[in-house]
């Protein structure tokens, strides 16, 4: 696979061509932002934590049922995935009241529900990813009612198989956030990444953050919390 040039970066990866139209490099940089890019930062060796544990949480969620772009692991840092045209939504699930969640119904963090909750967001950075019904989806062409019945139903299927594999690691799913993209001839498949940066984690002892919200909150040992996560998934 012949890595060509640069076709878009993002707050957190590189994408480049390759000599297969059907293919991209996804290369993951120590950046993060927060608050739509308002807060920035560098997290030393998050690249490499959060392309590893994607790659390997998508290996998982294949052999589940769930399609994902996932090709080939390059390096530490870069991956092989399938070209999709990202659907503009970010789907959200909750497990345990935390972020927004807790501000919007002014509630604690930290209430475990009896089953999942689902939202969207529609992927806009300008409008700040606003909250978006299945209806506004549809109105403004986003997606089709059809897929996103299917988004929804992955999107469940992820947290069964994700909240049952962490909590074999000592660690609560708390909620997370999914992208998915439609291949060529339309087929929706799970896209972007499911990491640190996209998920909140909290150790199932102590409820401490092993996630992102270290750098939203300025909580410190952010790169210890990454770490942390490493080492539970890997076990290095
Ligand atoms: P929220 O509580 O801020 O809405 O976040 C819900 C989940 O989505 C949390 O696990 C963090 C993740 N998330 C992203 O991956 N990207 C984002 O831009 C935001 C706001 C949240
Ligand atoms: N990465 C997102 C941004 O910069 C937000 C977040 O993850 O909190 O907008």
């Amino acid at each position: 696979m012949e890595k060509r040039e640069q076709l878009y970066e993002g707050k957190a990866k590189k994408v480049f061509a390759t000599d297969d139209p059907e293919k991209v490099i996804v290369s993951y940089k120590d950046d993060a932002t927060a608050f739509d890019g308002l807060k920035k930062g560098t997290i030393a060796g998050k690249g490499v934590v959060n392309n590893r544990m994607s790659n390997f949480l998508m290996q998982i969620l294949e052999k589940n049922g769930v399609p994902t772009h996932f090709v080939e692991e390059l390096s530490d840092r870069e991956t092989v995935v399938k070209k999709v045209e990202i659907v503009k939504l970010e789907v959200i699930i909750r497990n345990i009241s935390a972020g927004s969640f807790a501000k919007r119904f002014g509630v604690e963090e930290g209430i475990v529900f009896d089953e999942p909750t689902i939202e969207f967001s529609y992927k806009n950075d300008d409008l700040h990813d606003p909250l978006m019904n299945a209806y506004h989806a549809i109105a403004l062409k986003v997606a089709t009612r059809e897929e996103i019945e299917q988004i929804k139903a992955y999107a469940f299927k992820v947290n069964e198989v994700m909240k049952a594999y962490f909590l074999k690691l000592g660690v609560k799913l708390v909620d997370f956030k999914l992208e998915f993209g439609r291949l060529s001839d339309g087929t929706v498949v799970l896209a972007d990444e499911i990491s640190p940066d996209t998920c909140r984690f909290w150790d199932a002892e102590t409820n401490e953050k092993l996630d992102k919200d270290r750098f939203r909150r300025d909580l410190g040992n952010v790169e210890d919390a990454y770490a942390e996560m490493m080492r539970r998934v890997f076990g290095e």
